[in-house]
């Protein structure tokens, strides 16, 4: 089989392309003892150098930002500046944490104002693969780049050569200026499969190419960090195992089906062998119709070891991860409609019912159990505690990946058995899945889909744990 790289979108390699800065600084310099994470509007080498730079908006000169270390247990602590245009905050995608350092503007805390510094200090209880990003205004601000790793290492990690964080993104351009498409709120995006980009990057590059060694074992984070792209992936010239989702591990490390599906948002950490000989290629690709395209790829140079290790021992459990006793769970149900060709009449906006054209004129194309937005009344309230099981009904025919706040949840199989945690469920068009968990974390809680414009447009609602 042939590997290809994806074509670089046919650009005119413009001229006369600057892009306005507002000055920086606007926002007190840092106390002593916080690290700043500071938001700002930059120029980035997004395509390749005969292309002008892209103006993004970054938590420092790139995107993905600064990948955010720390082992497990330990604090994470930021001092947020925002010198966007915009109100922002930051969320810790997949991390159980305290409520008001969750980072969601409207609900946990108002958005910080241009010019405006939050902190945020929080413990990372669980060893994984987690990301930040904005959650104001998510559908154009994680678009245009707010997004970054958040690693938090075991205290024993496993036994491999060496780690690769990989952060997929995807960029939707404009092909003659090379800059970030501004259609957010197109009603086409909103309504279909969400905003799906031209322009796809590993760690902010369409060409990463890595060394490697035959038989050399690395361990692979990778967290789809776009907007609404479902990434069909295989990893040619390698060869392993799945060992954590959503930054959880599996209680068995399992190996890698023909295709690994990665939702957005969701993330696999992957223990994997260089199988491929020493000359030739490995890495990262992508399915497509028409073939498999590299995002990122290893050139294959000289030999680890004569021989491949045997299978990799387990990650160790994270904290508080027991199954939710299902026999005492409290039944609750989400009903998904909308979008284009789907059978929605009617849905309930700010206390009104509107028929579906009243709706799509307020920009709501999607209901959670009949509500257009979010409502001042959660979707449930449980006790600190309570067990929940919780099904989830799409009538609409697109896919949804559904993200819980604050605490990681399992799914509920056919058979009644319980599946891997997860923060992050890909559920597909018509399809019904349950999942369940303990509440076991107090606050209020998003539940809403990841495919950003659908979140904006009908697919959030909430969870209060008290
Ligand atoms: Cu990563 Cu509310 O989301
Ligand atoms: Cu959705």
């Amino acid at each position: 089989m042939m590997f290809g790289r994806r074509d670089v979108l046919r650009m005119a390699t413009a001229a006369g392309l600057g892009s306005a800065l507002p000055g920086g600084g606007l926002a007190a310099a840092t106390d002593a003892g916080i690290e700043e994470l500071r938001a700002r509007v930059t120029p980035f080498r997004l395509l390749p150098d005969d292309y002008p730079m892209t103006e993004i908006w970054g938590y420092g000169p790139t995107a993905p930002g600064p990948e955010i270390r720390v082992r497990q247990g330990e604090r994470v602590a930021r001092r947020f500046v925002n010198d966007l245009p915009q109100g922002s905050s930051i969320h810790w995608h997949g991390i159980r944490i305290a409520n008001g350092m969750d980072g969601v503007s409207g609900l946990t805390q108002e958005p910080v104002a241009p010019g405006m510094r939050f902190d945020y200090d929080f413990e990372a209880p669980d060893a994984g693969t987690y990301w930040y990003h904005a959650h104001n205004r998510s559908w154009e601000q994680v678009a245009r780049g707010l997004h970054g790793a958040l690693i938090v290492e075991e205290a024993t990690p496993p036994d491999v050569d060496r780690e690769e964080v990989m952060v997929l993104g995807d960029w939707l351009l404009n092909p003659e200026t090379g800059q970030i498409d501004d259609s957010f709120d197109h009603p086409m995006m909103m309504s279909h499969g969400g905003r799906i980009g031209n322009y796809i990057t590993v760690n902010g590059r369409s060409d990463l190419t890595l060394p490697a060694r035959r038989h050399e074992r690395l361990r692979l984070r990778l967290i789809n960090a776009s907007n609404a792209r479902i990434f069909p992936l295989t990893l040619p010239g390698l060869a392993g195992w799945v060992v954590a989702l959503d930054g959880m591990p599996l209680d068995a490390p399992e190996p890698i089906g023909d295709v690994l599906v990665l939702g957005p948002a969701q993330r696999a950490d992957l223990i994997v062998d260089v199988v491929a000989d020493a000359g030739g290629q490995a890495g990262l690709a992508q399915v497509e119709e028409d073939g498999d395209y590299f995002l990122a790829a290893f050139d294959v140079a000289g030999t680890a070891a004569q021989t491949r290790r045997g299978t990799p021992a387990p990650l160790p459990p994270n904290p508080n991860t027991g199954l939710p006793d299902l026999s005492a769970a409290t039944p609750l149900r989400l009903v998904m409609a909308g979008g284009a060709m789907g059978r929605m009449q009617s849905a309930v906006l700010n206390g009104t019912r509107m028929g579906f054209r009243e709706l799509i004129a307020e920009g709501r194309f999607w209901a959670l159990n009949d509500m257009a937005a979010m409502t001042d009344t959660p979707l449930a309230e449980l006790g600190l505690g309570e067990p929940v099981r919780l099904e989830i009904v799409n009538e609409t025919v697109f896919p949804h990946a559904m993200h819980l706040h604050g605490m990681h949840f399992r799914e509920v199989t056919a058979d009644g058995a319980l599946g891997p945690l997860r923060d992050t469920l890909l559920v597909g068009g018509q399809e019904t899945r349950e999942i369940a968990f303990t509440a076991d974390n107090p606050g209020d809680w998003l539940f809403h889909c990841h495919m950003l414009s659908h979140a904006a447009s009908g697919m959030t609602t909430w969870l209060r744990v008290t």
